[in-house]
């Protein structure tokens, strides 16, 4: 049993009612709308350094990371255990800022932003994915997926309508009853991965969402994140393993914080 007994901080914050803009922040209301800017990247990092601090002990867990990243890219991160992946998702994901270094988020400076407007950012723009699927237990996959629209504004009705066809987009159309201990580790996860794209989100993260599947669902996973993929998403996906790498056009490698190696990839699916 993988679900948490509670929904992770991420996903609460993500449904709190939306905050009225700041007034000086524009940001595009709907992901079309962030298809309407095709000039700047989705994410545009610029020197990023992270250091936690515990005590009088430093981790330098990034140190001077720059990536961008267009719209539409499938982009894997590897590198070995306390390599930064992690930390740097956290990034992307609005969860955490950087130490030092930009983040631009579809050309949105996201640095000064206000917890509540990055809460609403990760509502709007960014599907997470995590290894351990967070789901909430004893709770039906319908309504698991329905979480992040509970917030004023979106009806009973367009909620489930849009439920039912993100559980149908990951092929599980026909488990929307069932709880997640009455699925597969395969269906779980991809029951987060309908959830993370019920509100249409521009970007995909994933920190190692086929990292307790087997083989078989590991290829489920895979194959429905290549499908979203296909229809144009923004996908960053962290693995450890090659295998699971080859399925992104681009493969980033991280060691002691900073960046390696960055190459395209000749895919599983054949040359991009
Ligand atoms: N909240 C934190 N406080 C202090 N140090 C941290 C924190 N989170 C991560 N670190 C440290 O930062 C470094 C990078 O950690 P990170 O979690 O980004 O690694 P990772 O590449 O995701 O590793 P793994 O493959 O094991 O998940 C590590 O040395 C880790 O110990
Ligand atoms: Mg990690």
């Amino acid at each position: 049993m993988t679900a948490f007994a509670h929904p992770p901080r991420w996903l609460i914050s993500s449904v709190r009612p939306r905050p009225v803009w700041p007034r000086e922040v524009t940001v595009p209301r709907s992901a079309a709308a962030v298809t309407r800017s095709p000039a700047a990247p989705v994410i545009d990092v610029q020197e990023v350094h992270k250091t936690y601090r515990i005590g009088d002990i430093s981790v330098h867990a990034l140190r001077g990371v720059s990536l961008r990243v267009p719209r539409g890219e499938y982009v894997a991160i590897m590198g070995s255990s306390g390599s930064g992946k992690s930390t740097l998702m956290n990034i992307l994901g609005c969860l955490d800022g950087p130490t030092a270094g930009t983040y631009r988020l579809d050309g949105l400076d996201v640095r000064d932003l206000d917890e509540d407007t990055l809460a609403d950012i990760r509502g709007r723009f960014i599907g997470c994915v995590f290894q351990s699927f967070n789901l909430v237990p004893r709770t039906r996959a319908l309504a698991n997926v329905e979480l992040p629209m509970s917030y004023a504004g979106v009806s009973r009705t367009v909620r489930r309508e849009r439920a039912l066809a993100a559980l149908g987009a990951v092929g599980l159309g026909d488990r929307v009853d069932h709880i997640p201990a009455e699925l597969s580790g395969g269906q779980q996860q991809r029951v987060a991965i309908a959830r993370a794209l019920v509100t249409d989100p521009a970007l995909i993260l994933a920190d190692e969402p086929t990292g307790n599947l087997d083989s078989a669902s590991t290829e489920e996973v895979l194959g429905t994140l290549e499908r979203l993929s296909d229809e144009g998403r923004t996908i960053v996906l962290i693995t450890h393993e090659d295998e699971v790498a080859r399925h992104a056009r681009r493969v980033i490698r991280l060691r002691d914080g900073a960046i390696l190696s960055d190459q395209r990839t000749q895919t599983t699916r054949g040359l991009a």
